[in-house]
């Protein structure tokens, strides 16, 4: 093998990064390292840690080839040349900047790890989302060894989205790659390069100085978080208005200027990284003395707020005042479709206000369900239930709430269902999945988002 690559961090991000470059590269040896203990055992397993579609075949693909995960960082540290870092950096919960700045501890004990045990230079290429200057920091840890080695810094921020990520890894929109001006830092901004020009045409490869390119990351998932709070408030306002979110949306999506992606009205962001970029990038603008452009993007974070807020007022004045008692079946938990992810889901939210307001749940998710039950472990047991069956979730159940647009869910036989609920039967359609007037047909209360409700209530009584 030409070289060999240690990725920390066998998460979401590291092990199908890592899989993707072992596949594509054949003749560098890639490590996958991680403290836990449970999750390497799964990445070596049939039943990887993580659903991811197409990752499977990747994983088999290199692993035992060139691709290897392992719990001994030590080893890793001693034999690669370039080490990735893709730990965890989420928002700080302790001491100063708490709720906002990101928790740099995981970070930080990588860097001494691989100052304690190099024992030759290595690149070492932040893959974490990390507030901007970041670098500096691991320089001046990586540069105190006295064993007269050299180290040197790269940012190469991962911008792979859960759910698309091994399409989003082969086809990236572009790889950006970070250094300092330095002529070594150049050598090693060269050597990160080197790996993706394997399978990335060079026009997609962007090289930048190292602080623009831990600044892009941040910035990319406050826009993309953006997007989506500005066209959530818009559904607000469509919902008083009578005009139509889809309408908006697509007619918005159609300016070349604008562009169709992230215009879909629903009951908020979710995922690890969005809430706590944006947090970070508050924090940020705070520290460096900018009050205005840390509230600026503040609001993105409470306008998704209002809106989970919105979506759980609105069940409760449609269902006559009151979920108390009643059962409502929860069709999906994950953060998205195409993922078990759970972190920062809006379905932990929307879930914690139904079950303030006494609600009975019936969780159905294809993929989350363990989690889910993680996430609301603290929660009175008695008053969920998690389903494998949707069938099972809504029978007995007063309202279907739509938390999660997994496809599956378009296809289920909603008359079956229909049959299987309490009377009236009502949808709170949180991603705007499903097909709304062949429900009404079917005689269910159906609430989009942004759109107008088609309820028989309205009709009989007009
Ligand atoms: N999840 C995403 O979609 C996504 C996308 C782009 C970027 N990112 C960023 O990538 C980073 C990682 O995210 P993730 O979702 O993969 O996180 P994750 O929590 O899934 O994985 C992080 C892993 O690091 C391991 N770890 C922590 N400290 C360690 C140490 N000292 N030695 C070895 N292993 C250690 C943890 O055990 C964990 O398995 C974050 O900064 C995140 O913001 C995430």
């Amino acid at each position: 093998m030409s070289k060999t690559i240690l990725c920390i961090g066998a998460g979401y991000v590291g092990g199908p990064t890592m899989a993707v470059i072992a596949d594509n590269c054949p003749e560098y040896k890639v490590i996958v390292g991680d403290i836990n203990a449970a999750r390497i055992k799964g990445w070596q397993s049939a039943t990887l840690p993580i659903y991811e579609p197409g990752l499977d075949a990747v994983v088999k693909r290199a692993r035992g080839r060139n691709l290897f995960f392992t719990t001994d960082i030590i080893a890793g540290i001693k034999e690669a040349d370039i080490i990735f870092v893709s730990v965890h950096t989420p928002t700080k919960t302790f001491g100063r900047g708490a709720g906002r700045a990101a928790d740099l501890q995981f970070w930080e004990k990588t860097a001494r790890d691989i100052v304690e045990h190099a024992e030759s230079d290595k690149i070492v290429v932040e893959k974490s989302t990390l507030p901007v200057r970041t670098a500096e920091a691991m320089h001046r840890i990586l540069q105190s060894n006295t064993k007269g080695l050299n180290f040197e810094v790269i940012s190469n921020p991962e911008f792979m989205a859960e759910g698309t990520a091994i399409d989003d890894l082969q086809h990236p929109d572009r790889v950006l790659v970070g250094a300092m001006s330095t002529p070594s830092g150049q050598e090693a901004l060269a050597d990160v390069v080197d790996i993706y020009k394997h399978w990335v045409p060079e026009a997609k490869i962007k090289t930048t100085n190292v602080w623009s390119s831990e600044l892009s990351k941040l910035v990319s998932n406050a826009m993309l978080a953006q997007r989506v709070s500005s066209v959530n408030s818009i559904s607000a306002l469509c919902e008083k208005t009578d005009a139509n979110i889809l309408e908006v949306s697509a007619s918005m999506g159609l300016d070349s200027r604008i562009g169709p992606k992230f215009l879909s009205a629903g009951v908020g962001f979710g995922g690890s990284c969005f809430k706590k970029d944006i947090l970070n990038l508050v924090y940020l603008c705070e520290y460096y003395g900018l009050p205005e452009v840390a509230a600026y993007w503040e609001q993105v974070i409470k306008i998704n707020d209002y809106q989970q807020r919105r979506f759980v007022e609105n069940i409760a004045n449609q269902m006559f005042n009151t979920v108390a008692g009643k059962k409502i079946a929860v069709f999906g938990f994950a953060f998205k479709a195409d993922t078990g992810d759970t972190r920062e889901s809006p379905a932990i939210y929307i879930c914690r206000m139904l079950l303030d307001e006494h609600a009975k749940l019936a969780i159905h998710d294809p993929q989350a369900l363990p989690y889910a039950a993680t996430d609301l472990a603290d929660c009175s047991a008695a008053e969920i239930s998690y389903e494998t069956d949707p069938y099972q979730a809504a029978a007995g159940a007063h309202a279907i709430v739509v938390l999660t647009d997994w496809q599956e869910f378009r296809q289920l036989d909603y008359r079956r269902i229909f049959d299987l609920m309490d009377k009236p039967a009502f949808i709170f359609d949180g991603r705007n999945l499903l097909e709304h007037q062949k429900l009404f047909d079917l005689g269910f209360n159906v609430f989009p988002i942004g759109q107008k409700a088609l309820s028989h209530f309205e009709k009989t009584s007009a």
